[in-house]
Order: C-alpha cells, then sequence, then structure tokens
C-alpha cells in the first residue's frame, strides 16, 4: 500500500484558517454538514492550547485534523493529561499514514511538554477508531465512562 511519506506531509500547528478544511473533511466521515459547531471548537481549542491541536496538509490541502489539550484536575486526575479528543482524516486519502503522523505528532507535542499520560474516549461504535488508537500503542484504561440520560 502506497504510504504518504514524511516529505509529501505536512503536519502544523492548528490555525483559525483550517476551518474550511475541517468542516469538509468532517462532512466526509460525519455526513453532516455542520460548519458552526466546527467554527466553536476550532475557536475553542485554539484559546484554550493554541499548540494543542494540529492539522496535516498535503499539497496545501488540509487532509486530517486532531484537536486536544493538555490539562489537569479533570476527573479527579492530578497530573497533567494529554487529552485527543477530535479527529478526522479525509476518506480520500484514508489508509495513507495520515492518522498515524497526527497521532505521533500530537504525542510527540506532549512529550515535550512534560505529559505522561495521553488520553482519549472512543466510541465503540467506531471499530476503526479503537484500531488506529491501539495502533498508536493506547491501551484500555482503568476509568469507566458513564451516563445517565435526563
Ligand atoms: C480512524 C482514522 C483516523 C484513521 O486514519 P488513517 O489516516 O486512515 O490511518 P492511518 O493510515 O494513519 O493508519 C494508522 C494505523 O491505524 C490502523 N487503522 C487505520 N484504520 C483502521 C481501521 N479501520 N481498522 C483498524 N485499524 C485501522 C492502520 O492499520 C495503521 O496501523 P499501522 O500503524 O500498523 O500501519 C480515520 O479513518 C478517520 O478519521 N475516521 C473517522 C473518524 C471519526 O469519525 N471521528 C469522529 C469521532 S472523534
Amino acid at each position: 500500500m502506497p504510504v504518504v511519506t514524511a516529505s509529501d506531509l505536512v503536519v502544523r500547528s492548528l490555525s483559525e484558517l483550517d476551518l474550511d478544511g475541517i468542516v469538509r473533511i468532517a462532512e466526509k466521515t460525519r455526513h453532516r454538514y455542520q460548519p458552526d459547531l466546527w467554527e466553536d471548537r476550532v475557536t475553542f481549542y485554539l484559546r484554550r492550547d493554541p499548540e494543542g491541536s494540529v492539522v496535516a496538509e498535503l499539497d496545501g490541502d488540509v487532509v486530517g485534523f486532531m484537536l486536544g489539550d493538555v490539562r489537569s484536575g479533570e476527573f479527579g486526575l492530578e497530573e497533567e493529561t494529554g487529552w485527543i479528543e477530535v479527529l478526522g482524516v479525509d476518506p480520500a486519502h484514508g489508509g495513507l499514514g495520515v492518522g498515524k503522523a497526527l497521532g505521533e505528532a500530537m504525542l510527540e507535542r506532549f512529550r515535550q511538554r512534560g505529559v505522561r499520560r495521553v488520553r482519549t474516549l472512543v466510541d465503540a461504535s467506531m471499530p476503526e477508531v479503537k484500531g488506529f488508537f491501539e495502533r498508536l500503542g493506547f491501551e484500555a484504561d482503568q476509568m469507566t465512562p458513564y451516563v445517565k440520560r435526563l
């Protein structure tokens, strides 16, 4: 399988100019066109942690994004924790290593900031996302998500 080489792909910090690309990718992966929602999300992540989110660019086009940040105190976790919260790769460029490049860049950024633990939540109805994180080295955590419907 062809793999995107490091020289083709640029992984860099998220900018507000990436909004259109993110909206386009999310429309393909989620089958919903939600520009307002993504504008809120991009603004939120940039404000909370400007270096905490990355995009992948191929020939000047955004082909993937990964949004997250570093926080402490959440859920009683005292240590600084890197969180990967939202991601998407353009299906036209899927299976080529774009997601892996995004994930490795995020992990390296977290590592350089002194973070020793990175967390995410994966929806059980998305086995491809679970497989993806497992390949990045993630494993099941002792924290269990709970929900109560109102
Ligand atoms: C999951 C996703 C990020 C993978 O991106 P990608 O660029 O295709 O992945 P890569 O080519 O970089 O693959 C990286 C690794 O993950 C594995 N992987 C990728 N897709 C997988 C799948 N469907 N099932 C199992 N493993 C998978 C690859 O085998 C690869 O493993 P390797 O390192 O041993 O080669 C992408 O398919 C995606 O964006 N899906 C939709 C996400 C979504 O809906 N998000 C909303 C919730 S936040």
